[in-house]
């Protein structure tokens, strides 16, 4: 660590927030009682944060709650101009945010740079799309009465967000809530807290009035979310994690008829063929691996190569992983930081463990690190057997099994043989093909020859036990807006 960044950890650390927002802004919670937020590339502890109680999760609902009517009011152009100064101050902001995302979640810092601006770009482009929600007024085909559509905000919502993107999955809900008249209480991970702290601070510098966003860093999440699901003042819940948790909280949401978005989890096939061109696709591969440290739910989870291409594919993508370089992510020549705790170093460990044993090679890697932190080297696994478990399961961490396929019927079927259905990859030049893919890929999300797909400009979700609804894009702001229909008699009385 050199000197220059250890003093600028200090510093930031010392005047970033760590106190619950509430209603009338920051506070200790009910009980006073806080908790550790670890770095995990050294598992010292950073800062300690306040960590909510069911009071607070009880006070900032109300808060959110009484603030709705008046935030709805609220012009859209002035909602709009908010999330415009939000996205400046964002990136005037950029190296702040991004070593505090570096410190509390471990990526290199010019990923978290980059995150920086995938997250801040969910402010620009809906402040652009506030001023632009509208309705429609018709004929009925009858030609007398007349349909008023109107879009109205759909009240307060519940935003449970995850660690491996501590911004980005808050301004992707965010955003759009604010654009369309939303009133929100957030809950972030309580691994990677201090950044949407900060960001919290950032949108009352923008001019966010007080209840509009309030904060509840927990470490009791059950205890102090659960009665907010059952609080008929709260009328949306989004979430992003795992399956299993989202498949909790969409039967908790179920009392109260909650709207639900649910962002979950994935295991994306990344398929090539033999037509593909073999950099792109090892560009392609290493991108849609190692982007996050394979920490996303959009990361490659099964690398499918058609027989032809397979050896050379696997020779240049195990030499690309080879060169990654292992370091704390404020080491200027860190290529991948540690995985976010011990106990995803360990399910990673055992997924590599439960492979050999099931007949894979390591072609490279499959090693923690020792020393402190939670290090995991980029793995390659070959000969993987296609029943194999690691194909079934969230990998979550840099590891690659790849499993050799013959003909395109039997990559789609492989492919598709998963109750996951977010994104899938596949690098062909074959245009035809590619259109099949596009068609046959059971996913919400499609890369065709690009190893990444994520744009606050386009609809990010999944089907199958990957999730419900969409986030970004034009489709992103429907998500906190309800239609409500007017029916108007014949005006003239015909
Ligand atoms: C995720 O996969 O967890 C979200 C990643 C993204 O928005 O690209």
């Amino acid at each position: 660590m050199t000197t220059d960044i250890a003093a600028r950890e200090r510093d930031l650390l010392a005047r970033i927030p760590t106190q619950l927002l509430l209603g009338s802004g920051w506070s200790d919670s009910a009980d006073g009682s806080t908790f550790a937020v670890v770095d995990p590339s050294t598992g010292r502890t950073l800062v300690e944060v306040a960590d909510a109680r069911p009071e607070d999760g009880a006070s900032a609902l109300a808060a959110a709650a009484a603030a709705q009517k008046g935030w709805a009011a609220t012009a859209p152009r002035v909602r709009a101009e908010i999330l415009r100064r939000a996205f400046e101050l964002v990136i005037e902001r950029t190296e702040d945010f991004a070593l505090l995302m570096t410190l509390e979640m471990g990526k290199p810092l010019a990923e978290s740079r980059g995150e920086v601006a995938y997250g801040a770009e969910f402010l620009r482009w809906f402040s652009e799309e506030a001023p632009r929600i509208s309705g429609r007024y018709a004929t009925a085909p009858d030609g007398l009465n007349r349909l008023l559509v109107l879009k109205r905000p759909v009240g307060p919502c519940l935003f449970i967000t995850p660690w491996n993107f501590p911004l980005a999955m808050a301004t992707r809900k965010i955003a759009p809530a604010i654009a369309a008249g939303c009133t929100m209480v957030l809950k972030p991970a309580a691994l990677t807290p201090l950044t949407a702290l900060l960001f919290a601070q950032v949108l009352r510098d923008a001019g966010l009035p007080d209840g509009v966003l309030t904060v509840i860093p927990t470490t009791t999440a059950s205890a102090v979310t659960g009665p907010l699901l059952r609080d008929s003042r709260l009328r949306k819940l989004s979430f992003t994690g795992s399956t299993e948790v989202g498949r909790r909280l969409i039967a908790d949401s179920a009392e109260q008829v909650l709207r639900v978005s649910m962002e979950l989890g994935g295991n994306a096939p990344f398929l090539v063929f033999d037509d593909a061109d073999l950099e792109k696709a090892v560009d392609g591969a290493v991108l849609a691996k190692l982007r996050n440290g394979g920490e996303a739910c959009v990361a490659a989870n099964r690398f499918l190569v058609q027989r032809g291409i397979a050896e050379r594919f696997t020779t240049a993508f195990v030499e690309r992983m080879g060169g990654f370089t292992v370091a704390r992510g404020t080491d200027p020549g860190s290529t991948m930081g540690p995985l976010v705790d011990e106990a995803t170093r360990s399910k990673v460990a055992d997924l590599v463990a439960g492979a050999v044993e099931d007949g894979a090679s390591v072609a490279l890697g499959g090693k923690a690190l020792p020393g402190a932190g939670y290090f995991y080297e980029p793995t390659v696994l070959t000969g993987v057997p296609s029943d194999a478990r690691i194909l079934e399961e969230e990998i979550f961490g840099p590891v690659a099994p790849i499993v050799v396929f013959d003909t395109e019927e039997e990559a789609i079927r492989l492919a598709n043989a998963t109750p996951f259905g977010l994104v899938s990859f596949a690098f062909t030049s074959d245009l035809d093909r590619a259109l099949r893919l596009a068609e046959e890929l059971d996913t919400g999300m499609f890369g065709l020859n690009a190893g990444v797909v994520s744009n606050p400009a386009a609809p990010f979700g999944g089907v199958k036990q990957s999730g419900l609804g969409r986030e970004g894009g034009l489709e992103g702001i429907e998500e906190y807006l309800e239609t409500r229909y007017v029916g108007i008699a014949d005006p003239f009385g015909k």
